[in-house]
This record gives structure tokens, C-alpha cells and sequence, in this order.
């Protein structure tokens, strides 16, 4: 059995700057500040049931959501390991309403962090899987500090984007353009090692992710699909399996790596949908065409949208190619 090489995602994201002549190594040093903060929040996470810190913070983030303990912890620690390292020009995350400036005293860099501190939240206290999310985008406006205009860019600019998985261990997985790379924490050593190298998610699954007590509030193409995939076909491997976690990390994850799709359309709830667009399904898109599927609001590419809000949503029909070409026949009520 021939054994794993021992690979850190330090090593790796050196040997990938590698593929880019013009690197300073900037961009190398946030991911794995990225990483160092993930191990952080990893540690409070597996200890969250002993200390004081599962439940309420008791205060509201921008999203009119209850604020967890762990969302404000995960942020604070993103942010501190961040804010005074010289890589970043601006930050922006779901828990704060506006842009996140560099403090005056440090220096700005090229870059600009994206990310959802804890995604999952509702899970957090059920020790179901939670994750965090983030995006890397690079500075476009002229001045050294960042703006909201280096925020709100399409998510085809992104030049990185990844995801923590604290699940049955805790799994960071990121690209940077050169394909879909995981790392598996060893908490006894505290490094994150290689254990999924180049991600390809199968082009057809059987999986099939969406909250079904919504079904009322869908339109009726989405209903015929939904439907549709339930009706036993040996061609395409129907009926699938429902698989909802909650958790749109988990949820995810389990899909890249098994083939499937994720939905979570417009309803009449959320009538542009559920999921923000910068710090939930911009990486995720990023991530899921770097592994050979897609990912589109159902009549169009993800990574086309034009954000014009820091906390804009959109549908979201995220997976295997094959199920999301023909979920967006039945979305464009082409069947
Ligand atoms: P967050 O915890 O960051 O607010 O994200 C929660 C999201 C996402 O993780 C999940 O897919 C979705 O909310 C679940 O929504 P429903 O409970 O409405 O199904
Ligand atoms: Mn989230
Ligand atoms: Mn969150």
C-alpha cells in the first residue's frame, strides 16, 4: 500500500506559487494565515460543550440573525489574524453590515478577504458539522486603502476561495486556480496535511440537497424538478437520495466529493434566495468549476453576477455538471 506523502498546506501553497512567476508570495502568506486562523477556531469548536461558549451573544448581526457565541468568536479570530499582517487592503464577513477597513497603523496589501465566520450556526449546538467560508479577491481601486468597490467584484476575478470543514475531523479545502486541494487537520501536531489532492466531483450524482419544507413557498418549475428527480429512472440513477444537512459547508462537501446537487432556490420567503453571494456562493462556485461541475442561480453562472450589496443573495443551484444542466432546464421551463 503505497503510503500518503507527507505534504502541509504550507509546502503545497509553495510549490503552487510556484505556477506564477510574477508571485511575491503575499498571496501564499494569507492562505496560510488563513489556515493558522482555521486551527483556532478548530480548537474552540471541539471544545465549544466545555466552555461558556455555545448559545447567544444575545445581539443581532445585519441579517436580523441571532448572533452565536462562536459566530462572534470565529469572526474576531479571522479578523485578528488578519488586520495587521500588510496582505489585505479591506475585509468584509456576514457578521458586520459595512466594509472592514484596516486599522490606520498597519499597512494595506493587494488583497481582499471575504468570508463567512461560521456557516451552519443553527447547527453549532446539535455538534453537527459547521464550517467557515472564504474568498480571496485582489485590490482593484487606486488608493492604498480598500474599498467597496474592491469588494463587490464578480466572483470570476476571485484568485482564491476555500472552505473549513470542523466535521468528524477538520478538513480545510481551498484553490487558487490550479484545482481543488484538501487538508486534513492533525491536531497532535497542529498541521494541516494533505489528504484530498485535486478534487474532480463526479460528473453525475444521486444526491440531491434541498430543504423540503419550503416546497410551498417554491414556483412550480423548481417543484417539477424536485418531483422529477424522485421518479425511479436506471439511466440517470433515479430516485436519488436526500441528503440536508443545514449546513451549506457540509452539505457541500459531502457532494463534491460523491456527486449530487445542492439547492436552495427563490422562494416566496427569500425571494432572491437564501445564500449571500460574496462569502457563501462566490467561493463555493470557484471551487465547484475548479472540481468540473457548476454552479448557477438557475438562469445564470454564478460567477457572472455583478454584486451591488456586500450582503446580496441569490438562488443557488450548486454540483455535479450534469444535475445542474438539467435542474436549469426545468428552472428556464424548457421541460
Ligand atoms: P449561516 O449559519 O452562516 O447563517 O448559514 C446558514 C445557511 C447555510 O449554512 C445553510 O445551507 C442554510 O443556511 C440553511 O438554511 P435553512 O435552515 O433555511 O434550510
Ligand atoms: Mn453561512
Ligand atoms: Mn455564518
Amino acid at each position: 500500500m503505497p503510503t500518503k506523502r507527507l505534504v502541509t498546506i504550507e509546502r503545497h501553497i509553495i510549490e503552487q506559487q510556484k505556477s506564477f512567476p510574477q508571485a511575491t508570495g503575499e498571496f501564499s502568506a494569507l492562505l496560510y494565515d488563513i489556515a493558522f486562523a482555521a486551527k483556532v477556531i478548530s480548537r474552540e469548536v471541539r471544545r465549544a460543550g466545555l466552555g461558556d461558549i455555545l448559545g447567544y451573544t444575545g445581539s443581532e448581526n445585519v441579517q436580523g440573525e441571532q448572533v452565536r457565541k462562536l459566530d462572534e468568536f470565529a469572526d474576531d479570530v479571522i479578523y485578528r489574524a488578519m488586520d495587521h499582517t500588510g496582505r489585505l487592503c479591506v475585509l468584509a464577513c456576514e457578521e458586520r453590515e459595512d466594509i472592514i477597513p484596516i486599522p490606520e497603523e498597519f499597512k494595506c496589501g493587494h488583497y481582499v478577504l471575504l468570508y463567512d465566520p461560521l456557516d451552519g450556526s443553527s447547527n453549532i449546538d446539535a455538534n453537527v458539522s459547521i464550517g467557515t467560508i472564504f474568498s480571496i479577491q485582489r485590490k482593484i481601486s487606486a488608493g492604498e486603502r480598500g474599498t467597496l468597490d474592491d469588494c463587490l467584484q464578480p466572483g470570476h476575478k476571485q484568485i482564491g476561495a476555500g472552505y473549513v470543514i470542523y466535521g468528524s475531523s477538520t478538513l480545510l479545502v481551498y484553490t487558487a486556480g490550479l484545482g481543488v486541494h484538501g487538508f486534513t487537520l492533525d491536531p497532535t501536531v497542529g498541521e494541516f496535511l494533505l489528504s484530498h489532492e485535486n478534487i474532480q466531483i463526479p460528473k453525475r450524482g444521486a444526491i440531491y440537497s434541498v430543504n423540503e419544507g419550503n416546497t410551498q413557498n417554491w414556483d412550480e418549475s423548481m417543484r417539477r424538478y424536485i418531483e422529477y428527480i424522485k421518479m425511479p429512472d436506471k439511466a440517470t440513477g433515479r430516485p436519488y437520495s436526500s441528503r440536508y444537512i443545514g449546513s451549506l459547508v457540509a452539505d457541500f462537501h459531502r457532494n463534491l466529493l460523491y456527486g449530487g446537487i445542492f439547492l436552495y432556490p427563490a422562494d416566496k420567503k427569500s425571494p432572491k434566495g437564501k445564500l449571500r453571494v460574496l462569502y457563501e456562493v462566490n467561493p463555493l462556485a470557484f471551487l465547484v468549476e475548479q472540481a468540473g461541475g457548476a454552479a448557477s442561480t438557475g438562469h445564470q453562472r454564478i460567477l457572472d453576477i455583478q454584486p451591488t450589496d456586500l450582503h446580496q443573495r441569490t438562488p443557488l443551484i450548486i454540483g455535479s455538471l450534469e444535475n445542474v444542466k438539467e435542474a436549469e432546464t426545468f428552472l428556464q421551463g424548457k421541460r
